[in-house]
C-alpha cells in the first residue's frame, strides 16, 4: 500500500498530463503514430513483443474469463493463464528498460509499476487457487489499471 501510494505520487508530480488522457503535446506533427519516445517505426523492440504476444495475451484472455464471461471457467484453464501473465511479468523485469524510461524518476516509476504489477499478479493466483472469484475480479481490475498508468506515463499508444 505505501508502495503504490508513492508511486501515484510519483506518477503525479513526473507526468505532465498525469490526469488526463490522450496523446501528448507534440512541438511538431512529425512523429510516428506509436507516439514519443516510442521505438521508431519498423524496428520493434523486444519488449514490444513481449507485451503483445504474451502480457497482453494472458491479459486479455484472463478479462475474459473472470471479468466478461458468468460462467466458471475450469481452473486448470485460470491457473494455466494466471502463470503466463506472471512469467510476462518476470520477462520485464528481466528486459532492459525502454528507450523512453529517462530519468532517474523515469526508472523508479517504471520499477515501481512493475513491482505493483507483480504483487497483484501474486495476489490474483492466490485469489484463483482460493477460487475467490470477487477477489480475482478485483486485482484483475486493479491489473489493467497498472498497465494503463504504465502506457500514460510513458506516452505508450497502445493500439
Ligand atoms: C512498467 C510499465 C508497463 C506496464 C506495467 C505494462 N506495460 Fe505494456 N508497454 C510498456 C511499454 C514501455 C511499451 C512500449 C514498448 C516499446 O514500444 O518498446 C508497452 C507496450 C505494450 C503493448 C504494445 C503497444 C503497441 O501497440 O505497440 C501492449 C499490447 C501492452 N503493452 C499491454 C500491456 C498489458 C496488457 C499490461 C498489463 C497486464 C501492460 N502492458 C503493462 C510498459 C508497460
Amino acid at each position: 500500500m505505501v508502495r503504490t501510494t508513492s508511486a501515484l505520487g510519483l506518477v503525479c508530480a513526473f507526468a505532465a498530463g498525469c490526469s488526463s488522457a490522450g496523446a501528448p503535446a507534440t512541438s511538431s506533427g512529425s512523429t510516428t503514430t506509436s507516439g514519443v519516445g516510442a521505438v521508431p517505426t519498423g524496428q520493434k523492440s523486444g519488449l514490444d513483443k513481449l507485451m503483445r504476444t504474451r502480457m497482453n495475451k494472458s491479459y486479455t484472455q484472463l478479462v475474459f474469463y473472470v471479468l466478461d464471461s458468468d460462467i466458471d471457467v475450469e481452473p486448470a484453464k485460470l491457473q494455466h493463464e494466471t502463470e503466463e501473465l506472471r512469467a510476462a511479468v518476470e520477462a520485464v523485469r528481466a528486459l532492459p528498460m525502454p528507450p523512453m524510461v529517462q530519468s532517474d524518476e523515469a526508472r523508479e516509476v517504471y520499477v515501481t509499476f512493475n513491482d505493483t504489477l507483480q504483487r497483484d499478479s501474486d495476489v490474483f493466483a492466490a485469489a484463483v487457487a482460493a477460487s475467490d472469484r470477487p477477489k480475482m475480479e478485483a486485482t484483475l481490475q486493479k491489473i489493467g489499471k497498472t498497465c494503463n498508468d504504465c502506457h500514460r506515463f510513458f506516452r505508450v499508444d497502445v493500439k
